[in-house]
């Protein structure tokens, strides 16, 4: 349920787009980086709100990978690349590095909530690959070490 401080800010939000329907991905990351995902409840209130039909927001809210939905991550949520340029150059490789270091499988999180693991297409970093999302920052070039030096430095 979207409390009633954030209904207020995506209204604020909308202000800036051309049509109310246009707001739909901003009023989405808002409610995700509210709670860390978002529900099948908040997209119906996302819809409500937007005055738009709830299947074109659930379309949307499956669609995109960067949205949790009815999945929620740990603090971290790590998304390795494996499209073309990132398998190519070990992406499947680091997966198995990271499920090690963490003692979790694809699509796990650690029993600490810190970690979640997934796998995500392509994030237009091809040119340095193999890469990863860790929320919203990108780490390129990757190595096991460097992973491993990356995991350790999040608190
Ligand atoms: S294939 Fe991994 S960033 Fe493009």
């Amino acid at each position: 349920m979207l409390s009633e401080d954030l209904k207020k800010e995506i209204e604020a939000e909308v202000k800036k787009y051309p049509t109310r329907r246009s707001a739909v991905m901003a009023a989405l990351t808002m409610a995700q980086l509210d709670k860390g995902r978002v529900t099948a409840e908040d997209m119906r209130e996302v819809a409500d709100l937007l005055g738009i039909n709830p299947v074109d927001v659930h379309e949307i809210g499956t669609f995109y990978t960067m949205y949790n939905v009815e999945r929620p991550v740990g603090k971290y949520h790590i998304q390795v690349c494996w499209n073309i340029s990132c398998s190519l150059l070990g992406a499947e490789h680091l997966i198995e590095h990271i499920e090690k270091l963490l003692g979790i499988k694809l699509g796990e999180t650690t029993p600490d909530k810190k970690f979640t693991l997934t796998t995500v297409e392509c994030l237009g970093s091809c040119g340095t690959a193999p890469m990863m999302q860790i929320n919203d920052d990108y780490y390129e070039n990757l190595t096991g070490e460097r992973v491993e030096e990356i995991l350790k430095g999040l608190d």
